[in-house]
């Protein structure tokens, strides 16, 4: 017989979709939130284009990638992160939404990540280019770099509607003192941060400061690459995990995340139909409230 897996794994998925019933995470029954300062409400969960994205030396890497980006946009999740930093990324997720004609309807983030000011006005014309898109969502300057130099052409661009929203990333501790100035000085739409179920230093200062300013919250690395599937190999998820509709550890690591009352979206790392389809599932159903979250962490700290 076959398992369910193995038939998401195999490119039968999409086409048994609609017989899965709750399984799959259809486009209304998505747990969104809103952008604070428009109010335009995205799903919490996206996907991140670093490494898997990064290195596609031709078509023969290709096929995975788009049955990836084809059972994301099927899901109804919209939010896609790339960078000029990730090697063939951009361009792969451009000639993908194109070929699919999927562009509308997602959202696209990307960075401005270079020094100096004509440099960067290249490198994002090279990201409306790879992307293949005429209006770029989020554009977000990458690690505080060069940032005041950037933030005056991010602004110019919002202005002449190129691009809808401004942001800032890091996923550096050592620049957390940086970052929390640089919140507390500039009007931005959102701000990119690491945070994850073994990662929470964000949610001493950041994350409030966030939902004080009125900030946006994409978060990076939500399973700390692969670090947390590691630290719970071959580990039973506990009983109460049913409590918050969780049917597998990448939906018990999201849903940390996305419960988080500043956060409003992260996006992992994904490069297969079957992890769009898991991980879509921490966008659905009941979230751990504050009692079950505080448990998670407890229960993770005691690995
Ligand atoms: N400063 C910044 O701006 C910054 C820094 C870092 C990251 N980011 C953004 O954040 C995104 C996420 O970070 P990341 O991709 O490095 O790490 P991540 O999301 O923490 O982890 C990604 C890895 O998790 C595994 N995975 C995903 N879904 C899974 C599932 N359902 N079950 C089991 N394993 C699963 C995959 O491993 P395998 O592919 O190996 O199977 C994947 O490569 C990046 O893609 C990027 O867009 C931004």
């Amino acid at each position: 017989m076959i398992s369910r897996r193995d038939l998401l794994a195999s490119g039968a998925a999409l086409a048994v979709m609609p017989l899965m019933g709750s399984a799959v995470a259809q486009g209304p029954s998505l747990v969104r939130k809103a952008i604070p300062s428009s109010g335009e409400m995205i799903p919490v969960i996206g996907l991140g284009t670093a490494r898997r994205y990064e290195d596609v030396k031709g078509e023969a890497e290709m096929p995975p990638l788009r049955e990836t980006l084809k059972a994301f946009k099927a899901s109804g999740l919209t939010v896609i992160d790339s960078s000029p930093t990730y090697g063939t990324a951009e361009a792969v997720v451009g000639q993908i939404l194109e070929e699919q004609k999927s562009r509308q309807g997602l959202f696209l983030a990307t960075k401005v990540s270079i020094m100096g000011r004509e440099a960067g006005i290249n490198q994002i014309e090279q990201s409306f280019k790879k992307l293949r898109t005429d209006k770029i969502d989020l554009l977000a300057v990458h690690n505080l770099r060069d940032l005041d130099v950037h933030l005056k052409t991010l602004r110019d661009l919002k202005q002449q509607g190129r691009i809808r929203y401004i942001g800032v990333t890091t996923s550096f501790d050592n620049q957390y003192a940086d970052f929390e100035a640089m919140m507390r000085r500039e009007q931005l739409d959102f701000i990119q941060i690491d945070y994850a179920l073994d990662n929470r230093n964000a949610d001493e200062r950041i994350l409030p400061l966030a939902r004080e300013r009125g900030m946006a919250v994409m978060v990076n690395l939500p399973f700390g690459r692969g670090r947390l599937f590691s630290a719970v190999q071959g580990k039973p998820m506990p009983d109460w995990a049913a409590e918050f509709d969780c049917k597998s550890w990448a939906q018990f690591f999201l849903k940390y995340i996305v419960s988080h009352p500043s956060v409003t979206c992260t996006m992992p790392g994904m490069a297969r139909p079957d992890y769009v389809m898991d991980n879509a599932g921490a966008a659905q159903g009941r979230m751990p409230d504050a009692a079950l979250r505080k448990k998670m962490e407890q229960f993770i700290d005691g690995l």
